[in-house]
Order: C-alpha cells, then structure tokens, then sequence
C-alpha cells in the first residue's frame, strides 16, 4: 500500500525549504508541514508578523504564508517532536563548497546534510521517507542511507526505524520560486523503492500534470540537478564571451542573442549577457562536477567544465578593469554608484553576487561607492565586503569603501559613474535627465546588463558602455 502522507517536515528554512514547504502546505490542506531549523534567528524571522520583515524576499511568498502559516505551514526549532512524528522529510540544508581540507575550493561540503541525517536517525519513528532536497554531489543518498541505518543500530533503540531515501532536486530559480513551484518544467524523482516514489508523487500531482512527474534512480537523479545546472551556467558563459567579441567587433550581442535564441533547438531563454552569474548553484555545482570527473580520472572532462567557471571570473574581472580604464586609469578618490547588489533581479540573496567582487575590486582600487539595492539590507552588504561603510567608520575618505544608499538619486548624487549590476526593474526607467544633473561630469553609465535606454542616457550628456554593445 502506498504510504499516505500526513505529516512532512523540513530541515532547513533557507531559499529552497521555505518557498517549496510554503507551494505545499498551500496545494495540501490534508498535510501538516513543520520546517524547522538550527537557527532561531531565521526561524523568528519566518514567524515574524509583519510580512514584510521575512527572512527572503520572493514575489508571492508572504502571501503563501499568510495564508498557510499556523494553519498547516509550521516554523520552529524543535527538532525532536517534528521529526519523530514526521511521515516524511526533507532535508533542505546549506550545501556549500569545502573550505578546507581534501577538496577544498572543489567538493561540496557535507557537514550539515550528515548532520541532519544523524538528527533524523536519533528522533523518526516507524517508518520515515527522506528526501533529498539540496543540491548533492552524486551517490550522497548512499552517505544518507548509511548514516539514517547505522546510526539508528548504534541509538540503541529496541524500536524498529525504516528508512527510504529519494532524492528530490530543487529546479527552482530565486526571485521566481513560487511560480516555479507552481508550474514546475518538471518534478524529478529518484529513487529504488515504489511506494516511497508514489507516496512522493501522490503530493506532487495534487497540483502538476502526472505528465512532468519523471522519475530514475538515484544517482541519475543527483546528476540531472548538477548536469541542468552546468549546462545553464555554460549558455551564460558562451553569451558573455561574445558580449567581449561583439564589443571589440561593433556587433549587438541582444541582436546576436535573439537571432541564435531564434532557432528551435537553442531557444531564447538565458542569453542575457552581464557581469557573470552568481547565485548559490552555479559555481558551487560546476566545481563540484570538475571533482568528480577528476576523481574518476575524466581530467579532460574536468577542464571542459572549468572553462565556464574561468569564463565567468574573467567577465567579472574584466568589467572592472574597463570601469578604471575610462575613468582616465584611476578610480582613487572617485565616487561610483552602484546599483544592484543582489545576484540578480528580485531577490535579496546575494551569495556570489558578481556584485561583491566588482566592489571589492573597485574599493581596493580607492573608489567611494554609493550602493544601493531595492531589497537587500545594509547588514548584509557590509558582511558581504567584510567592512563597516566610510561614515560608521569614520575613515578618511581617501582610503576608498562604501556608502549605504536609499535610492537612486541618492546613490547617483555626486558621482562620475554608475554601474548597474543587477536586473531589477527600477533600473530601466530610470530618469537620465534628473540623473544626470547630481552626477559630476564627465559622467559615465556602465550597464552591465544592457536594461538601459542608452540612447536616452546619451542625450543628457552622459558616456556609455553597455554590455556586448561595439565600438
Ligand atoms: C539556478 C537554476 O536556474 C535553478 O534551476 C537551480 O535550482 C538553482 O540555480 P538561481 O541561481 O536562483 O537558479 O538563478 P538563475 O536565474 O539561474 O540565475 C543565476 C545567475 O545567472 C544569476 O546571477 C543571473 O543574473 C545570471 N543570468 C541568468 C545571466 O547572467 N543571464 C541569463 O540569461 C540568465
Ligand atoms: P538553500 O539556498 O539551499 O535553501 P540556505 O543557506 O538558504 O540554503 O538554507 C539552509 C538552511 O539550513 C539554513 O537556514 C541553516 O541554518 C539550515 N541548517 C543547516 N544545517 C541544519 C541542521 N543540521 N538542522 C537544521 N537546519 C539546518
């Protein structure tokens, strides 16, 4: 019989735990949903009243919450009694790249998945279905399996615990989750055990076409999430190394990108060139792939993979050297807005924004930057470059740093460059002619995501260099 599913909960209310339990507590009325996590910080935030003030920002995730939060949708610390009572659980913890140790730099590091997994084994009861929700290096359900056997023999508990393991990937994409939950391309499933699979199924079909239900084994499963995310990367790699090429040559990389997006078997979607992707997935899936084929000897598949990663370095690298080079070679002492610091548009997650880089980057070469972005905090950016802002520093302001921002103008004001680095919609309208009168001149627009009506900036007297835009 397949297991009826009464009870989930979730391990880890980051980015992926909160949205995807949020999308099911909302399809499934009949299913109490507990997302717990180590941090009572983030788990305050998520009850927090004012919706406003949740831990993440995603368009239509409060309203999930206001309608499902302390109805079937639970948010707490407590681990023992959510665990044990729960039917099935998913494990939706930080994944992040080792720092130390063998694989640094490369290997995924799996402290807080055994962690986890070792929680579970300690409080589930009966029989318990763990999803594997993060993305994982392939075989790490194996690593699951172990640990939840092993560990749930050493408790020495008389009480029989069983076990299944499916892994689950998150195709999600920040700052559009709640639709890619909604209406996902397709839900993958892996797995070797039936009726742990339906029961799996069974929730997700309350609300997607049976038809995008796919599901394999295990270890294809892993691979998918970590294949879909390298070839994604790569297609952001390959635009941006012709942004340079159509800079050099005077080609338009938005005319390149829409007449190869135009055949079928390429399609439009992620061609838009810019500062080099960030985001949590990306780097840390693709160096995680390189260990992998290294360590089964593949080196000249490794290097293959390597190539979308320095590609992506290089544009960061680059954009930089080319804001120095037309502020006449020196940006010492020179204010420079920058407007956006999240990775990309809606979100205000910002790990591995190529933001941080380009910042950190421009500061060390004596910039005063003016930041500002729609949603992400002061705290954050301040962590993010590893530095107090010049005015709660009081540093001299020689040195080079930075400066929090409210909004535009106010990031604009007294500036001799701005350099868009995210997407966010407010930056394609954005008022050249009363931008131009608080900037000193020369002024200079660098858009690094081509959003903006450059022909318009031009007109008010500003100097432009857009993305993949020539000579
Ligand atoms: C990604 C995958 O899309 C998602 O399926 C997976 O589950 C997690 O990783 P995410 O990192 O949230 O999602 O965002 P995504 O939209 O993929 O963007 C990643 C980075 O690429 C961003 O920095 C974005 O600005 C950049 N990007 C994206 C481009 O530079 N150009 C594009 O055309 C698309
Ligand atoms: P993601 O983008 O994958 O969701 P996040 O970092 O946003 O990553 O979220 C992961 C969450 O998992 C964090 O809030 C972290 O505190 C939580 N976490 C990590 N390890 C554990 C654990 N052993 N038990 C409970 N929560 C955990």
């Amino acid at each position: 019989m397949i297991p009826q599913i009464k009870n989930i909960c979730c391990i880890g209310a980051g980015y992926v735990g909160g949205p995807t339990m949020a999308v099911i507590a909302s399809k499934c009325p009949h299913i109490q949903v507990n997302v717990i996590d180590i941090n009572s910080e983030r788990i305050r935030e998520w009850n927090n009243s004012n919706l406003d003030k949740l831990p993440i920002y995603e368009p239509g995730l409060s309203q999930l919450i206001k309608r499902c939060r302390g109805i079937n949708l639970h948010f707490s610390t407590e681990m023992k009694s959510n665990i044990s009572k729960a039917d099935m659980i998913f494990i939706s913890v930080n994944t992040p790249t080792k720092t130390k140790g063998r694989g640094a730099g490369k290997a995924i590091d799996l402290k807080w998945i055994e962690s986890s997994a070792r929680t579970i084994s300690l409080y589930a009861k009966g029989t318990t279905i763990v999803v594997e929700k993060s993305t994982l290096p392939v075989r790490t359900a194996e690593t699951i399996k172990k640990i939840l056997t092993t560990s749930s023999n050493d408790n020495n508990t008389k009480e029989e615990k069983t076990f299944f393991v499916l892994s689950n990937p998150e195709f999600l994409s920040e700052g559009k989750a709640i639709n890619d939950l909604t209406n996902p391309d397709r839900v993958l499933i892996g797995g070797d055990n039936d009726l742990a699979i339906k029961s799996l199924i069974q929730i997700y079909s309350k609300w997607v076409d049976k038809g995008k239900i796919l599901t394999t084994d295990l270890w294809s499963s892993e691979l998918s999430k970590l294949t879909a995310n390298a070839f994604l990367a790569q297609r952001i790699s390959s635009i941006n190394s012709i942004s340079a090429l159509c800079e050099e040559t005077g080609a338009d990389i938005n005319d390149v990108a829409c007449a190869v997006g135009s055949d079928k078997r390429l399609g439009k979607l992620f061609l838009d060139p810019g500062p080099g992707f960030g985001g949590s997935c990306f780097k840390k899936d693709i160096l995680n792939l390189v260990y992998i084929c290294n360590h089964y000897g593949l080196e000249k598949v490794a290097n293959y993979w390597q190539t979308v990663i320095n590609i992506n370095n290089w544009q960061q690298k680059r954009i930089t050297d080319l804001v120095v080079q037309n502020l006449f070679g020196t940006v010492s002492e020179k204010r420079i807005a920058i407007l956006g610091f999240s990775f990309k548009a809606n979100t205000n997650d910002t790990r591995e924004s190529p933001s941080i880089n380009i910042c950190k980057d421009l500061i060390e070469e004596g910039a005063i930057l003016h930041i500002y972005d729609p949603k992400v905090e002061y705290e954050k950016i301040k962590k993010d470059l590893n530095s107090s802002d010049l005015i709660s520093n009081n540093i001299n302001h020689k040195e080079g740093g930075w400066i929090y921002s409210r909004n535009i103008i106010d990031a604009a004001s007294g500036t001799d460059a701005i350099i868009i680095l995210t997407e966010w919609d407010e930056f394609k309208e954005i008022n050249w002619s009363k931008i131009s009168n608080v900037m000193r001149t020369p002024s200079w627009l660098f858009d690094t995501r081509s959003i903006c009506n450059i022909h318009k900036a031009k007109s008010f007297g500003l100097n432009v260099w857009s993305v993949g835009k020539g000579k």
